[in-house]
């Protein structure tokens, strides 16, 4: 069965084809990082009309390796949570082609996309598992007793990680988004140099809080004004450090306290060097697995929507003609809102 993922929730237009497995046959992402970044953050109306100039071409190279234009047996696309309009883009253009086509469509979760990712690699994360989802939208950690099946465990008050990593860097003007700047940044510089505060240091709490260490980071430069060089490395290596730590610690308690063996990353903050060593570190002083995605699968792509679409098809689900696409939708909640 070959499956075409469609993902725009954001600003990447994705698409990607997974035959059955699922393997991963294409994974073409379109970045709008380039038309965004002059105005600091994503601007919605622009997003959505860039998916619209750019999903024809997209799609078209995902589907390059089919046999015949009749082998696609289904669609799978992003039908929410994420910004409106680009959400529909996708979503009406899914639709329509499944249903020119004459074949059936499916609505995706953008979050269980994410944990789909997991879904592609050779050597799959058993269930059930621990999964902690970070993203620009997201902190949050699921126990996850299958596919489909999520009881999430935590969450962020506040900011999400990825929000804060964008945040603190355009602080620090390195541009949007910021986490992967920070992260190039932070492999020069010192950790230990700034101790900035870890949220919600109970062992017993799995939810996150990160506005009060981007009120640190603020203070710390209006006190000490911009850093450079030396000093701009080892700020990023300090914020990283404290991001880090929280994640991966709270990620073990969490599992460990709802007696899992294992922990799976997902999501574009997964993508992070620190918090990938960290997380596997602890994890192996515990006694518990970690499953680290691929980095060009943390962050937004339509290979993981594929993924979960071709397990929900190939299990028979399919999406009524009716349903739209929705910017609110708790993962815990199986159904799909129309
Ligand atoms: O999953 P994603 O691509 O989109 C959303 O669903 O939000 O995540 C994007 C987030 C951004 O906040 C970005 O700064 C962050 O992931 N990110 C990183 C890294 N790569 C992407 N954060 C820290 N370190 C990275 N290497
Ligand atoms: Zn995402």
């Amino acid at each position: 069965m070959f499956v075409l993922g469609i993902e725009t929730s954001c600003d990447d237009t994705a698409a990607a084809l997974v035959s059955d497995g699922p393997c991963l046959e294409t994974n073409i992402v379109y970045s709008q990082v380039k038309t965004h970044e002059r105005f600091g953050g994503i601007v919605p109306e622009i997003a959505s009309r860039e998916h619209i100039n750019r999903i024809v071409t997209v799609v078209r190279a995902a589907l390059e390796p089919l046999p015949e234009p009749d082998a696609l047996d289904g669609i799978a696309v992003t039908t929410g949570p994420g910004l409106i309009g680009s959400l529909l883009v996708g979503s009406q253009f899914a639709k329509g082609l499944a249903f020119s086509r004459n074949i059936p469509w499916i609505g995706i979760n953008h979050l269980e996309g994410h944990l789909a990712a997991a879904l592609l690699a050779d050597d799959k994360p058993s269930y059930p598992h621990l999964a902690l989802i970070v993203s620009g939208g997201h902190s949050h950690l699921f126990k996850v007793s299958s596919f489909g099946h999520y009881q999430c465990i935590g969450a962020t008050l506040d900011d999400a990680a990825g929000e804060a990593f964008d945040k603190i860097a355009k602080l620090l003007d390195l541009g949007y988004p910021g986490g992967i700047a920070i992260d190039k940044h932070a492999a020069q510089g010192n950790p230990e140099k700034i101790a900035f505060p870890r949220a919600l240091p109970n062992k017993k709490v799995f939810d996150f809080s990160f506005s009060g260490l981007k009120t640190a980071a603020r203070e710390h430069l209006q006190k000490h004004g911009q850093p450079k060089g030396q000093d701009l490395f080892d700020f990023c290596a300090s914020v990283q450090e404290a991001i880090a730590d929280v994640l991966s610690k709270k990620t073990i308690h969490a599992a460990k306290a709802h007696g899992l063996e294992g922990v799976v990353l997902a999501g574009g903050v997964a993508a992070n060097s620190r918090l990938r060593t960290l997380v596997q570190e602890r994890c192996d002083k515990e006694g518990l697995w970690a499953f680290l995605p691929p980095k060009p699968l943390c962050t937004d792509n339509a290979a993981m929507v594929a993924a979960a679409g071709w397990m929900r098809l190939s299990r028979g689900e399919r999406s009524p003609w009716s349903q739209g696409a929705v910017s609110r939708w708790p993962l815990d909640k199986n159904h799909a809102p129309s």
